[in-house]
């Protein structure tokens, strides 16, 4: 998903000069080489934990910190503040893989969607429990804010604090070198706000611990719970009361979805106990009401609340006896009941030990990372951070919401934060394949749970409700990649294969009442093999007509592959017929301005079989009508955040196919070199993720690889702003990932395109198959610069010691072995797959695929 238009008032903002940004504010490791020949690397700053040991921990804008023990400690490697600025709304607090408590510090800028910004211009206004990744729409969750006060003008009396959310922000406190004073790794982050309060957060599954350490001589140490401004402060019917003897809060509301019309409720339950002390009751309590806290009052029912108020607990405590006042606050979450969200935090942190969560949490970190291995000879360490850093976010969302679904009771998990599977289908659950065939599996079974109790497979899904479906039903894709890698481990990981095919065939041939929201527009589609243009089909929106086109044709040949296993072969016959339906909106007259020898692209198609027209260039940068192509039910051009140019190449089950349609094998490269240089190729935006490296299908890999370093190192780095738009909840993440490692993946099936990974050696274990595959080169003299020559290309491959038929590809069958891939590598660009079509990656009309 691109950025919403807020991403245009930032760069404006920038541009003029109105914003300032600590961008590039201290130079990276690489530019250090480059400029000295010597690689120096600060050590990373330490945070003592009573547990002995010393948690390395990044600070906001510091160079790379190597450490020598990747091994067992990758959350070293980690850098969470990659994409904090420049529209990737990137999430960089505390959370488990996959937890649902996201812990992290809200701002007052306008592309807060994870609450954060790592421009210190923003001030702060809270720290709250919820938060997505990447995401755009309007800003999701950030729900619960707590605050700290050091004291209140004037007189320092509870009624004194301004407590709304304007009324309280602070500004941040910048270190010399122009960053906020903001570090964070794996499961942990801390800030000292301007007002020298240390705030600190971990998490477990659905329990936040914050951790306020307020400075000596704070005479009344207070602490703000915001029940009503979560992020789109959007809430109504806000609840909040107050324990007096004990201090705890509870409270409630209802908010708005973030990229759907649904509303939900959340929950939460605040408890406060000193750090090393006994802190005892408040010493003063009241409800507020935006800038108004009423001293003794303990209910929201004892204000008078309109439409969208401002509610709140304000709660002063006695400090400590001598030196500062470490008070911990435990807020338990939940989308079920203040009871539930209570019973999560006593259950899940029942001592408040704030080091035995942090070290908690970054064990399972590690146990997840240290399944991927590289070696780092000759490796800028930044290529190292940026991997592991964008593996790390390939595992904040989906989120385990297990036991949070208040639409049914199910013992079945439940995951949320599916944002969107337009976004992530293509490259975030094929990482999984590789290393966490587990959550891939809970995932699973969540979504088909979900397709049982609402009869369609969920696309985008955030907060518990339904939000708009971008294009296809990507969920079809993402439970065929699971049931291609996994079915002989289907049972093992509980995963029904029946219930997987029912729910497939759902999508596939059910109409919804609303296929805004899951689902297809079925009926006309599977009866003309097209979505016309022009046709008002009640059940939704009139638009995105060749892209959900083409979208379903490869959801169709998911389908097909998943019914092949299951022995269905009229099925599979169908599906595969069906997923040739990105033939139906290919006019091949339609040529591209400028250039007549690129002809033929993918056309919006009316109901009498008859082509309109959409300019090749429409939603690229060089759309002379400047489309935004976003959600819009007038937009009837046909296509959906990307140009006809990039889904003119949008065939991964047929690039054959697409080959001969684009006129051979020459032309096919002459426009994938026109789509790069002339950057319609989109960083910003899935569908053209797989472009760089369809030079393979032309037989022409030493392109493929050329083009995907070329993307690496013009849109991909480890600074604040090293990402070109939205994460979109670790889809760029898992993007980068896979072109660092040398793979492109092609989901639902068992092949995955074979580059050249940036480490002479790297590793997958797969724990459901108990193997380790590793992918070796021989030759690897490092990365140059922007990857357009060197020692990069791969000349043969042999795998277990034998010669392997191709260098385009790898087949699964070698990481479910645990295999040894070596690679020869070569400085020459012009090396092939291999000798015969067997060497190409698959396609369909070519056999491929059986
Ligand atoms: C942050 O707060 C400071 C001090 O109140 C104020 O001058 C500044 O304008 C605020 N910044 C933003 C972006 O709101
Ligand atoms: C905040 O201040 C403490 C010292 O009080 C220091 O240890 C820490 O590194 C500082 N920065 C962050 C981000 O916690
Ligand atoms: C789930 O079960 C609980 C306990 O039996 C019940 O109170 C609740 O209403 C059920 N929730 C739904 C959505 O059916
Ligand atoms: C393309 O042009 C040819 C020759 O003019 C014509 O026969 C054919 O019908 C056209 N195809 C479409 C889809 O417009
Ligand atoms: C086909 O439909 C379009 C749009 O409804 C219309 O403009 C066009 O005239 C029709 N063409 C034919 C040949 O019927
Ligand atoms: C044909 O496309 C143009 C440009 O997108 C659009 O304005 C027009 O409404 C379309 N015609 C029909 C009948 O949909
Ligand atoms: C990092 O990547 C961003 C986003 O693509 C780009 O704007 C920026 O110039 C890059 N910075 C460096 C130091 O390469
Ligand atoms: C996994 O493999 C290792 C070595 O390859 C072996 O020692 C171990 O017993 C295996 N574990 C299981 C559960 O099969
Ligand atoms: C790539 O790097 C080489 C060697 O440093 C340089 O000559 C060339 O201009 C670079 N190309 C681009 C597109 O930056
Ligand atoms: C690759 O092929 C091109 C065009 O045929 C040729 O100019 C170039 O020298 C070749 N490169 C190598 C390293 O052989």
């Amino acid at each position: 998903m691109k950025s919403t238009p807020q991403r245009a008032l930032w760069r404006f903002l920038l541009w003029t000069g109105v914003l300032s940004v600590s961008i590039g504010a201290s130079p990276s490791l690489v530019e250090l080489y480059e400029r000295t020949g010597v690689l120096t690397s600060a050590p990373p700053t330490m945070v003592a934990s009573t547990t002995g040991t010393a948690v390395p921990t990044r600070v906001a804008g510091t160079p790379p910190q190597p450490s020598i023990e990747h091994d067992s400690d990758p959350a070293s490697l980690v850098n969470l503040f990659i994409g904090v600025v420049n529209g990737g709304h990137v999430f960089p607090g505390a959370t488990l893989p996959h937890g649902m408590a996201k812990p992290g510090m809200d701002t007052n800028s306008p592309g807060n969607h994870a609450g954060y910004d790592g421009d210190p211009q923003f001030n702060v206004t809270g720290f709250s429990q919820l938060h997505d990744d990447g995401t755009g729409g309007a800003v999701p969750l950030s729900n619960f804010k707590i605050f700290p006060f050091t004291s209140c003008p004037t007189q320092d009396r509870l009624k004194d604090c301004q407590t709304s959310l304007l009324g309280r922000m602070v500004p941040r406190k910048v270190l010399a070198s122009g960053s906020p004073d903001d570090a964070a790794s794996p499961g942990y982050f801390s800030t000292n706000l301007s007002t020298n309060v240390r705030v600190e957060l971990t998490a477990t599954r659905r329990t936040a611990l914050h951790r306020y350490t307020f400075p000596e001589g704070t005479v009344n140490p207070r602490l703000v719970v915001d029940i009503s401004n979560e992020g789109g402060q959007s809430s109504t019917i806000p609840k909040v009361v107050i324990d007096p003897d004990t201090g705890r809060v509870t409270g409630s509301a209802f908010f708005e979805a973030s990229f759907g019309p649904g509303r939900y409720e959340a929950f939460t339950c605040v408890d406060f106990k000193g750090d090393g002390f006994t802190l005892g009751s408040p010493k003063e309590h009241g409800v507020w009401l935006e800038n108004f806290p009423v001293q003794d009052t303990t209910r929201s029912e004892q204000m008078y609340l309109s439409f969208r108020s401002q509610i709140g607990a304000l709660l002063t405590f006695t400090p400590r006896a001598n030196g500062n006042t470490p008070i911990l606050a435990r807020a338990g979450v939940s989308f079920i009941s203040i009871d539930q969200a209570c019973r999560n935090a006593e259950e899940e942190i029942p001592d408040f030990d704030f080091e035995a969560v942090h070290t908690a949490a970054r064990a399972e970190w590690n146990e997840l990372l240290s399944r991927i291995q590289v070696k780092m000879d000759n490796v800028d360490p930044e290529i190292t951070e940026l991997f592991y850093s964008s593996v790390y976010r390939t595992h904040i969302s989906p989120a385990d919401y297990t036991g949070e679904n208040p639409g049914w009771n199910s013992t079945e998990p439940y995951y949320d934060s599916l944002y969107c599977n337009w976004d992530t289908y293509r490259t975030l659950y094929p990482l999984f394949s590789l290393h966490d065939p587990e959550n891939f599996a809970r995932i699973v079974r969540g979504m088909i749970n979900i397709q049982q109790h609402e009869g369609w497979l969920p696309e985008c899904r955030g907060a518990t409700v339904p939000h708009y479906v971008q294009g296809g039903s990507h969920a079809d894709p993402i439970l065929g990649e699971f049931f291609v890698k996994f079915h002989e481990k289907a049972s093992a990981l509980q995963v029904d294969a029946n219930a997987l095919y029912t729910a497939l065939i759902a999508d596939a041939e059910k109409q919804p009442p609303n296929f805004n929201l899951m689902g297809r527009q079925a009926t006309l589609l599977n009866k003309i093999g097209y979505i016309p243009s022009d046709v008002w089909d009640p059940a939704g929106t009139n638009t995105k007509q060749v892209s959900r086109t083409l979208e379903h044709a490869f959801g169709d040949f998911a389908i097909s592959q998943v019914a092949k296993i299951l022995g269905k072969q009229a099925d599979s016959q169908k599906y595969a017929k069906r997923a040739g339906n990105f033939n139906n909106v290919w006019n091949p007259n339609v040529t591209a301005p400028d250039r007549p020898d690129i002809a033929g692209f993918v056309q919006p198609r009316f109901l009498n079989g008859t082509f309109n027209f959409t300019d090749p260039r429409h939603c690229s940068v060089h759309d002379p009508l400047q489309s935004t192509c976003f959600l819009d039910p007038t937009n009837t051009d046909g296509f959906y955040e990307s140009s006809p140019f990039v889904y003119s190449q949008y065939v991964p089950q047929d690039t054959a196919a697409l080959i001969e349609l684009q006129g051979g094998a020459q032309k096919f490269i002459d426009r994938l070199d026109y789509i790069m240089d002339q950057d319609f190729f989109d960083s910003t935006d899935e569908p053209s993720q797989q472009i760089p490296y369809m030079y393979h299908y032309a037989n022409r890999p030493g392109l493929s690889i050329q083009r995907s370093r070329e993307v690496i190192s013009r849109f991909y780095n480890t600074s604040i702003n090293g990402l070109p738009g939205n994460d979109d909840s670790g889809a760029m993440g898992s993007y980068v990932a896979f072109y660092l490692a040398g793979l492109y993946p092609l989901p639902a099936t068992s092949q995955f395109l074979l580059g050249s990974p940036y480490f002479p050696e790297i590793s997958f274990t797969n724990p459901i198959f108990n193997s380790t595959t590793t992918i070796r080169s021989h030759n690897f003299q490092g990365n140059p610069a922007n990857g357009t020559s060197g020692n990069i290309f791969v000349k043969s491959v042999k795998i277990d010691g034998k010669a392997w038929g191709s260098s385009c590809f790898l087949e699964w069958d070698a990481f479910v072995k645990g295999s040894l891939i070596e690679l020869e590598l070569t400085n020459d660009v012009n090396v092939t797959c291999g000798s015969g079509k067997s060497a190409l990656p698959a396609s369909l009309s070519t056999g491929g695929f059986d």
